[in-house]
C-alpha cells in the first residue's frame, strides 16, 4: 500500500473518530503537511491524496516541523512548478503564437511567478501579507489568462490544467500559512 492510499484510509477513519469521539487532527500525530492536505481536503477540493501525493514530490515537506518551514516549501514548488507550465507556454507560443497563448505564457505566468515569490518572502515576517499577494496579486494575472483563454475561439484544455495547478497551490499555500496567522 503506498502512503497516499493508507493515509486515505487513515483519514477516513479519524473522520468516525473525530464524529463519535470529538477528536480533532490535532490529537492524532499528523505531520503538518497531512493537517494541510485535510484541511485544504474539507475546505477546497476533496482530493485529499492528490494533495498528498503532490506535496511528497520534495521531500523536505513530509519533514517540515513548523508551517513556517511548510509554507516555505509548498510557495516553492509552486513557483518551480509555474515556472515549468510558463515553459511549456513558451513553446506553445512556437508553434500557436495566438493573442491568449501569448498573454498566458508572457504577462500573465511572469506576473503568477511573481505574486508566488513575493508570498514567500512575507512568509516569515508578516504571513497575512502572504496571504494576501496569493489572494489579490496571483487571482488577479489568473483571471487575465482565463478571460484571455474565454475571447479565444480555440479551446485550450491544457492551459486550464496549468490553471488549476496554480488554483491547488494558491489554496494550500493560504491553508498552510492560516496555521501562523494569530498564534
Ligand atoms: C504541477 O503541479 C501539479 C499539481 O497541482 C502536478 O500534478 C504537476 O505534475 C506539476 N507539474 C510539474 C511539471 O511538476
Amino acid at each position: 500500500m503506498n502512503p497516499s492510499t493508507f493515509l486515505s484510509i487513515l483519514f477516513t477513519l479519524s473522520m468516525f473518530f473525530i464524529y463519535h469521539a470529538s477528536l480533532t487532527t490535532s490529537t492524532i500525530n499528523f505531520k503538518s503537511y497531512q493537517v494541510v492536505c485535510i484541511e485544504y481536503g474539507t475546505q477546497v477540493s476533496h482530493d485529499i491524496k492528490g494533495c498528498l501525493k503532490t506535496l511528497e514530490s520534495d521531500p523536505r515537506i513530509p519533514e517540515a516541523k513548523t508551517y513556517d518551514a511548510l509554507s516555505i516549501f509548498i510557495i516553492d514548488q509552486a513557483v518551480k512548478n509555474s515556472t515549468l507550465s510558463q515553459n511549456f507556454l513558451k513553446n506553445l507560443m512556437k508553434t500557436d503564437p495566438s493573442p491568449a497563448i501569448k498573454q498566458c505564457a508572457n504577462e500573465d505566468y511572469d506576473g503568477i511567478i511573481k505574486a508566488f515569490k513575493n508570498a514567500l518572502a512575507y512568509v516569515i515576517h508578516n504571513p497575512q501579507t502572504a496571504i494576501n499577494y496569493l489572494r489579490k496579486d496571483l487571482t488577479n494575472v489568473v483571471g487575465k489568462c482565463l478571460g484571455a483563454l474565454k475571447d479565444d475561439p480555440k479551446p485550450y484544455f491544457e492551459v486550464n490544467v496549468l490553471i488549476s495547478n496554480v488554483y491547488f497551490y494558491q489554496a494550500v499555500a493560504e491553508v498552510s500559512l492560516n496555521h501562523l496567522i494569530g498564534q
